[in-house]
């Protein structure tokens, strides 16, 4: 049984830009937050689509100035198993949409390599993490950003994937039958150790899976997103009404 968390806290917006702007004003709050606190923020990055506009809208002159940049520590929630300048990376839509227009450190940009072995790359990228979050049993993400696909996975976390069943290692590589390709995530228990956990999710086309996510009985199997319940964090959702329409 996945840890019972806090329920998810669920924001319906109207449009996709407005889940765009509050997943970044609730970054840059979260920010804000850690790095007053303990001098830092360390942030998992979502893949996909849906997050690019909330990365744009962080390099925007809008947010200008609202991120202390040299103190964030930027990684990667998954990451495909291609070059870095491949139009499929993850890496690549988030250096095009915010990296490449703040100023983080290039040092504090944690990148999941994408070419070659997907087990030994899984490996460097779980050295990486440990090498930041130092030896304690699991790491502790200020924010793990994350999308939902229309089949319910998060991350690189596929329904009937085996990196769904990881209890012990930080980081997987997972073979994605329906790709027909391998996939780099963070697993379960990494995300649900998060101080915050966001998920971003628009579009009609989500309606179903979000509406098995939130409603229906827990089978994370089929429903991964559901396996993403915070031991000790909050989980929000941030929706538009495309996407909540079967709720
Ligand atoms: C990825 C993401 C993945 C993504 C969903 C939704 O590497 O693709 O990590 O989990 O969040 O597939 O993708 P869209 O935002 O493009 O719909």
């Amino acid at each position: 049984m996945s840890p019972a968390g806090s329920p998810p806290d669920l924001h319906v917006l109207d449009t996709p830009e407005q889940v765009a702007h509050a997943g970044a004003t609730r970054f840059v709050n979260l920010a804000r937050e850690a790095i007053e606190a303990k001098g830092n923020f360390s942030v998992a990055l979502a893949g996909g689509n849906t997050p690019k506009r909330v990365y744009e809208l962080l390099a925007s002159e809008e947010f200008e100035g609202a991120v202390a940049w040299p103190h964030v520590h930027l990684f990667f929630g998954d990451e495909r198993c291609v070059p870095h300048d491949d139009p499929a990376s993850n890496y690549r839509m988030a250096n095009e949409a915010l990296l490449s227009h703040v100023a983080v450190p290039a040092a504090n940009v944690h990148r999941i390599e994408g070419r070659g072995d997907a087990k030994a790359n899984a490996s460097l990228y779980e050295d990486a993490l440990r090498g930041y979050f130092g030896d304690t049993e699991w790491p502790r993400f200020d924010l793990i950003l994350l999308g939902m696909g229309d089949d319910g996975h998060t991350a690189s976390l596929f329904p009937n994937s085996d990196a769904l069943d990881e209890q012990s290692k930080w980081v997987a590589a997972n073979r994605v039958a329906k790709l027909d390709a391998w996939r780099i995530t963070l697993t379960a228990p990494v995300i649900n150790h998060a101080a915050h956990i966001l998920f971003i999710v628009t579009g009609e086309s989500k309606s179903v899976s979000l509406k098995g996510v939130l409603r229906d009985p827990h089978d994370p199997a089929r429903l991964p997103a559901q396996l993403i319940r915070p031991f000790a964090g909050l989980v929000e959702w941030f929706v538009d009404r495309a996407a909540a329409s079967r709720l």
